[in-house]
């Protein structure tokens, strides 16, 4: 078979007690220095630190921002090099059913509720595992219609600056070591600095979803504390910013939201999401820290089911595992708001650009 479909609806049939999620456990990391360079490390980790004083106008400084170069498609490149390292120093292979980035699981998992957005993967097995990259092509076709859409709104503020305004909120709320190692300089010049956006940390996590062993890996934005050792918890912070809430429909606005803010940092194990409220003009006027795992239980049940997002997720990833039994690469697909998900082959032989060859030539 090279084809088929999952559907997502009727949703009702995931509804219940969730099937078990494995506590996500970062086995390994590593860095984009501020140049964008890979770095087999933590060096690029950031703490939580609150800005000092606010409002905090988020658009200052966008004339000297430093963005990250989205253009050029790097696979799953640096997370397999990463996970080389890893089973080369450990001397024992991870052991995960699926690899890919968090961003591709946060798609699935909140699939259920997605109303919009559709989604591309491309995906191919490999010595029992499915490693599953985006399809970058489909992405900059999105980013450019979105861009268009946007411009043909005539939106008070250009779609570039209100995502100008997430860095900054990150750049004014971290500092680059402990509190006790940080200069008083630093702390209150953080309003001044450049906005990078190439610096990076990236946490790479085993977990689980029902019977699925997942190998994750994703950006956190920052943590409190000290690390974790081996298997132990971080404190991890995840930063989100959102327009201020000034009635109900605004509250049921931000409650729709959370569906992703609490998939996308479960995934890692994030505990912590600090969300910065901006007025309509993108000052930054207030600070809430929420627990992740409290957030399910926050919204009303029949806005979004917890439960059903991680029940689809787990049938969702069996019924991948059965399709997928040969090589080839296959497209994982959604079309915007369509009721099912698409499995379909693109090519019959190989494994297209997902696996590296410095991969192939260790396992
Ligand atoms: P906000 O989430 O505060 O808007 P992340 O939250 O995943 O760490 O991403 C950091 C920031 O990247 C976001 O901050 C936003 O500014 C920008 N960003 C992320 N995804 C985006 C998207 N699909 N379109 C535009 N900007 C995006
Ligand atoms: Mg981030
Ligand atoms: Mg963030």
């Amino acid at each position: 078979m090279s084809s088929a479909v999952f559907p997502i609806q009727p949703i009702n049939r995931f509804a219940g007690q969730s099937e078990p999620v494995k506590r996500p456990k970062e086995f390994t990391c590593y860095s984009y220095d501020a140049k964008g360079q890979y770095r087999p490390d933590d060096s690029s980790i950031r703490w939580y630190y609150e800005p000092r004083f606010l409002p905090v106008d988020l658009s200052k400084g966008f004339d000297k921002f430093v963005p990250h170069d989205a253009s050029v498609d790097r696979h799953l490149d640096d997370l397999l090099k990463t996970i080389v390292r890893h089973e080369k120093e450990t001397g024992k292979r991870i052991d995960a059913n699926i690899v890919t980035w968090r961003g591709m699981m946060t798609k699935i998992v909140s699939a259920p509720y997605e109303k919009r957005d559709g989604f591309e993967m491309n995906a191919t097995l490999y010595r029992d595992c499915i490693f599953i990259e985006e399809n970058h092509a489909y992405r900059k076709v999105r980013e450019e219609a979105d861009l268009q859409a946007s411009k043909a709104r005539k939106s008070a503020f250009p779609i570039e600056l209100m995502s100008y305004w997430g860095y900054k909120f990150e750049t004014v709320s971290t500092i680059p070591d402990i509190w006790a190692r940080t200069s008083r300089e630093y702390i209150e010049g953080r309003d001044d600095m450049v906005v990078n956006n190439e610096l990076q940390y990236c946490s790479v996590v085993r977990t689980g979803i029902g019977k699925t062993i997942l190998c994750l890996g994703g950006e956190v934005d920052a943590m409190e504390g000290v690390k974790g050792g081996p298997g132990e918890p971080t404190k991890w912070v995840e930063f989100k910013t959102t327009s201020e809430i000034r009635n109900d429909r605004d509250r049921g606005y931000f409650q729709e939201k959370l569906l992703k803010y609490w998939v996308q940092s479960f995934l890692l194990g994030v505990p912590k999401i600090a969300v910065g409220f901006r007025d309509r003009k993108g000052m930054l006027v207030s600070i809430e820290e929420i627990e992740t795992q409290s957030i399910p239980q926050s919204v009303p049940r029949d806005l979004w089911d917890g439960d059903t997002c991680i029940n689809f997720a787990s049938a969702f990833l069996d019924w991948l595992r059965q399709t997928i039994t040969d090589e080839g690469v296959w497209r994982i697909r959604r079309e915007p708001g369509a009721p099912n998900i698409e499995l379909f082959k693109v090519e019959e032989v190989g494994h297209g650009r997902i696996i590296t060859d410095e991969f192939m030539d260790w396992r």
